[in-house]
């Protein structure tokens, strides 16, 4: 039974309905109407905003001073060049991501470091008291000033929020457990995230402290509950990471106060979080003999350069359409390489399955792994590695080109600090080749080039038959 004060929402069309239904009668949408309070004022203290006079809004020079109080660092590096070089008092960030990937821990971690210079609170409405207390030992962070409640009903969270010394920051965790009492659903749904998300945003913004919600990831990836969530907040990171692997990635995928390309990378420990302030190391394999089938990407994760390494595995197919699987690249970009190596340097996968992997976990995005790719899939089809102690980055056209990228000194300069000698690279501008310092480079304008290195592509590669599986 609805209550008088909450209406039924079209999410597609904004059309209201006297009850719920599955479907809207006005749009023709499924499972778009959602319970909403139809008030439009701050629940429990309702003010009688309707019927104020309309005062005309002030006008004030762009050009004018901002009297904003500074960013807040927590002195977690990883964590603070993520969100842009600090926490922006009055904002409010969503940190989406998989159950028991580490979003508690890590807000615990960044509470406990604010607590020094702020009021920070935690709210837990999946813990009790003792069980954050707990974890708060474990992470060696059990002395820290951190207010600290369990508690899901946000007007009551609300009421302490409004407190003269209330918290600078505050955590709650997660907004999937928080209601309002006004609406009848439960807590987790669509229509219960909504309100209870707004509220303290609300608040957030009118008192000015910063707001980090916790939000879990459903199994298609989404962040659980409204994409609307998403459009509410300043900043949406997602911590992600594989569940078999001990490292964790922070990716900014929102952020109305910094860059969005930038990734923290974090070692999962028996003592909480520790930063790994030089990821290269991690996301390479550390053999001594030369494998094929697998080229060292430098890549520029946000405005770090990291070097990956990409693997792939070129099998002989016994299926008339052969598989190609990718993880950690885009599937897309794999057809569109596999492609251009047929058609432009005459390199055969069309009877091969094709595997491809970014080692660690890592997701790539950037084009500039082209080339890499090709390495490697060319390195698994003829069984040669790639040049041994190499670095290989560029993006590739369609015409086969072999295209030049931003930032090749930083790529490079991180090559030689980890110890590689020599780079495949597309051709460098004068400046960029200065700065290969000891570097071996190997400019290479083509696919068909690239396939002479592992003369590949010849017609006596293209006559033969497809090889076995090669790793
Ligand atoms: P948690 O922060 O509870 O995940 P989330 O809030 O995202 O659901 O992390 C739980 C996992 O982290 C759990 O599998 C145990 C592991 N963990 C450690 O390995 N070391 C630690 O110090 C802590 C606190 C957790
Ligand atoms: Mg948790």
């Amino acid at each position: 039974m609805a209550r008088k004060d909450t209406r039924y929402v079209c999410q597609s069309c904004g059309a209201l309905h006297p009850r719920w239904g599955g479907r809207c009668d006005a749009c023709g949408e499924w499972n778009s109407i959602v319970e909403e309070i139809a008030e439009s004022g701050p629940v429990g203290g309702r003010s009688g905003s309707r019927s104020r006079k309309a005062r005309a809004i002030e006008l004030v020079e762009l050009s004018g001073k901002s009297d904003s109080t500074p960013r807040r660092r927590t002195g977690i590096d990883e964590f603070d060049r993520v969100v842009g070089g600090g926490l922006v008092p009055g904002s409010a960030l969503l940190i989406g991501g998989d159950p028991g990937i580490g979003k508690s821990t890590l807000l615990l971690q960044v509470a406990a470091a604010l607590s020094g210079g702020a009021r920070v609170a935690y709210i837990s409405g999946e813990e009790s008291v003792d069980q954050v207390r707990m974890r708060a030992q474990r992470l060696g962070v059990a002395g820290a000033a951190v207010g600290l409640a369990a508690a899901t009903d946000v007007v009551e969270i609300l009421a302490a929020l409004n407190a003269p010394d209330a918290p600078d920051v505050v955590v709650v965790d997660s907004i999937q457990t928080m209601y309002v009492d006004a609406l009848d659903s439960a807590p987790g749904t669509v229509a219960q995230v909504r309100a209870s998300a707004q509220e303290l945003i609300r608040a957030a913004k009118r008192r000015g402290f910063t707001l980090l919600l916790v939000g879990h990831v459903t199994k298609e990836g989404a962040i659980a509950g409204p994409r609307v969530l998403e459009h509410m907040v300043d900043t949406v990171l997602y911590f992600e990471g594989e569940r078999g692997h001990q490292f964790r990635i922070l990716r900014a995928v929102k952020n109305r106060f910094g860059p969005t390309d930038e990734i923290g990378v974090f070692e999962m420990t028996g003592g909480g979080l520790a930063e790994v302030a030089n990821p290269s190391q991690l996301f390479l394999s550390d053999r001594e003999v030369p494998v094929t089938g697998a080229a060292v990407f430098a890549g520029i994760e946000g405005s770090r350069p990291m070097l990956v390494e990409i693997q792939a595995l070129v099998a002989a197919s016994p299926l008339g359409t052969p598989r190609r699987a990718v993880v950690g690249w885009d599937g897309g970009r794999l057809a569109m390489v596999l492609a251009v190596l047929e058609a432009r340097a005459g390199v055969r996968f069309s009877s091969n399955d094709v595997y491809l992997n970014v080692a660690g976990g890592l997701r790539i995005n950037e084009p500039a792994a082209d080339l890499a790719v090709a390495a490697a899939l060319v390195s698994s089809l003829t069984g040669r590695p790639v040049p041994p102690g190499s670095v290989v980055f560029g993006e590739i056209g369609l015409s086969g080109e072999v295209r030049p990228v931003a930032q090749a000194e930083a790529r490079l300069k991180e090559a030689r600090k980890l110890g590689f000698g020599a780079a495949l690279t597309p051709p460098l501008r004068r400046a960029a080749a200065a700065q290969a310092g000891g570097l071996e480079l190997r400019e290479i304008a083509d696919l068909a080039e690239l396939a002479l290195l592992f003369e590949a592509g010849s017609p006596a590669v293209r006559a033969a038959t497809p090889r076995g599986v090669q790793v």
